[in-house]
């Protein structure tokens, strides 16, 4: 069996460029495209940050710009956690890699129509924005994904960014709501797992002892990432959180989860993009997602230096 052929649709932020680099060093992956979306920055900066993770992976998968805001509402971001150009931490040239001419969007379609039906894993990382609309747009594709991993939502662990919200789901509420109807495969990333991920200060020196570029890179980002979550939370580190979506393609043993129903809110403004998980199977309604809860971080961890190590 040759590698699982991945697009990542992502925001970049600093853990999202950690995710992208995992995926380029994992030959048990192939990335065909790598599609941007507004999210913790504006979308000409997640475009670039895209393009910066890649290139210092010394790679040249494609990136293409999509959505520059939700379907239905005006764009939050989130420069308060990931700094004013969503990647700070780390001083890294800007890209030379050029931005692909078409939309991301289009390009999701395209390569769903092009590939073999259900060989292609759909990897989300930031609002869902450009996925929904592929969908919405040529629901022809929908059924050709062979399944959708996305870090998203929290039901334990509340929000980030609400009391009740995540931030990925709260910036986009429409647009999940319409991946998690899609009737297809989709595996969830919450809060719930992704606060168990934390960026101790042991396991950052880890990547900066790593002595390359990528692991000092790395580092950087970690360091300034993680200081808004430890303030915030008081934990020993921030949350890990995309790194975990790629992680679980390659490592699925190292996560536990459930089958069960989750909506999203949508009419609330209180609650606005809360992910009602029934984990407790009590709605009587029909499973849609595995909601990923237990991850084992030291694994998480070693499986992440080793394969940033090889960049
Ligand atoms: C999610 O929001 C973003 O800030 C992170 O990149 C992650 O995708 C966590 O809530
Ligand atoms: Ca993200």
């Amino acid at each position: 069996m040759g590698p699982r052929k991945i697009i990542i649709d992502t925001d970049p932020g600093q853990d999202d460029a950690v995710a992208i680099l995992l995926a380029l060093a994992s030959p048990e992956l192939e990335v065909l495209a790598i599609t941007a979306v507004a999210g913790n920055v504006p979308l000409p900066l997640t475009a670039r940050n895209a393009r910066v993770a890649v290139e210092l992976a010394g790679r040249t998968v494609p990136v293409f710009a999509g959505c520059d805001r939700p379907l239905e509402r005006a764009l939050v971001t989130a420069e308060h956690v990931h700094g004013r150009t969503g990647l700070d931490g780390a001083d890294l040239p800007d890209p030379s890699l050029p931005l692909g001419e078409r939309h991301a969007v289009d390009v999701l379609i395209e390569t769903l129509r092009t590939e073999p039906a259900g060989t292609v894993t759909l990897c989300a990382l930031g609002p869902l924005t450009n996925l929904a609309t592929a969908f919405r747009r040529a629901p022809d594709v929908v059924g050709r994904v062979q399944q959708i991993v996305l870090m998203g939502g929290g039901f334990f662990e509340g929000g980030n960014i609400t009391p009740a919200a995540e931030f990925n789901i709260f910036v986009d509420p429409e647009a999940a709501q319409t991946v998690l109807r899609s009737g297809l495969p989709v595996t969830i990333v919450p809060l719930d797992v992704t606060h168990k991920a934390l960026t101790t200060p042991h396991r950052i020196d880890r990547f900066r002892h790593l002595g390359t570029p990528v692991g000092q890179a790395v580092a950087g980002w970690l360091d300034f990432f993680e200081r808004f979550d430890v303030e915030k939370y008081g934990s020993e580190g921030g949350p890990l959180h995309d790194p975990c979506v790629i992680a679980w393609l390659i490592r699925p043993d190292l996560f536990k989860g459930r089958h069960i129903n989750v909506e999203v809110e949508t009419a609330s403004d209180l609650t606005r993009g809360m992910t009602v998980a029934d984990w407790w199977r009590v709605s009587g309604r029909t499973p849609n997602a595995n909601w990923l809860r237990e991850v084992d971080a030291d694994g998480l961890f070693n499986l992440l230096v080793d394969r940033i190590g090889r960049l």
